[in-house]
């Protein structure tokens, strides 16, 4: 389903992305792989960018090809850097990039965000993330969290919930609706990877224990790594706006404890 296809996947140099883009070679596509650090295996074309800033968006954007298959938006930040470079790679960075790129993806093409089962408060939080996600372009980070009073704890949640919302609202967005490009999500939970040390630090060891023991273990970056790519081949041609846990079956947990099921 991915044979000859360009697929762009960003957080290439470890984990998930890593992972993504190594499947993604196996089963016959070109892969274009971006990250702030020099990736230790070869599988992508590389190409060294940072998503934490307009102008380094700018410069991904002025070296990748016109034309494209799929964007895989990988690579994230844990929370433990505060909100504002979480919100700006997480979130405004990965939507600059994705807007950007809108033109050169092929009709019915596809961009996959990697989301979290951390965003899963999106509809509880839902007039904040209305907000954040109605501000256009890329804004000045620390500016938005200094008006909105946000808190460097919340960063990570924060973060994906942003990203859930404009999921959804993108799958609609003329931008991308226009020309077929299908916008979708892909929610881990806990993952084996760097990030998951992070996590332990920034939410507790309790918190991300009791989210493992739901589900009997943690996941690997070979757990997830499928979910995304399906979502970026035709095989997923009529998901469009949707969000597909990679969790286990921790989401349903949760849904049950909070829904009362
Ligand atoms: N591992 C988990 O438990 C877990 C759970 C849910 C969601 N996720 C999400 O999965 C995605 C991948 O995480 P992972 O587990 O592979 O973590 P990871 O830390 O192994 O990989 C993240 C990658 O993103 C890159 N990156 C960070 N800032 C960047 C920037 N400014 N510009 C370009 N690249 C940058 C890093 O260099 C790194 O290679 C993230 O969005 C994360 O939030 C992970």
């Amino acid at each position: 389903m991915l044979f000859g296809k360009t697929i762009l996947v960003t957080g290439v140099a470890s984990g998930i992305g890593a992972r993504t883009a190594e499947l993604a070679s196996q089963m016959g596509a070109d892969v274009i792989g971006i990250d702030v650090r020099e990736p230790t295996n070869g599988n992508a074309a590389f190409i060294r960018g940072d998503l934490s800033t307009p102008s380094g968006v700018a410069e991904i954007v002025a070296r990748l090809p016109q034309r494209l298959d799929a964007l895989a938006n990988v690579a994230g930040l844990s929370g433990n850097t505060g909100v504002v470079s979480t919100l700006a790679v997480n979130f405004y960075g990965l939507r600059a990039l994705s807007e950007a790129m809108a033109p050169r993806l092929r009709e019915g093409g596809a961009i996959v965000n990697v989301a979290s089962i951390a965003g899963y408060g999106w509809r509880a939080n839902l007039e904040r993330a209305k907000i954040l996600t109605g501000i256009e372009g890329f804004p000045d980070v620390s500016a938005v969290a200094a008006e909105h009073g946000l808190r460097d704890e919340e960063g990570y949640p924060l973060s994906k919930e942003l990203l859930l919302l404009w999921t959804m609202r993108a799958a609609h967005d003329p931008l991308f609706k226009a020309r077929g490009i299908r916008v979708n999500a892909v929610s881990p939970g806990p993952v084996e990877t760097p990030i998951l040390k992070q996590f332990r630090a920034v939410l507790g060891d309790a918190r991300v224990d009791s989210d493992i023991t739901r589900v009997g273990r943690a996941g690997t970056a070979a757990d997830i790594a499928p979910a995304v790519l399906f979502l970026c081949s035709d095989g997923a041609r009529w998901i469009n706006g949707a969000n597909l846990a990679a969790d286990g079956g921790l989401e349903a947990s949760i849904n049950a404890e909070v829904l009362g099921f």
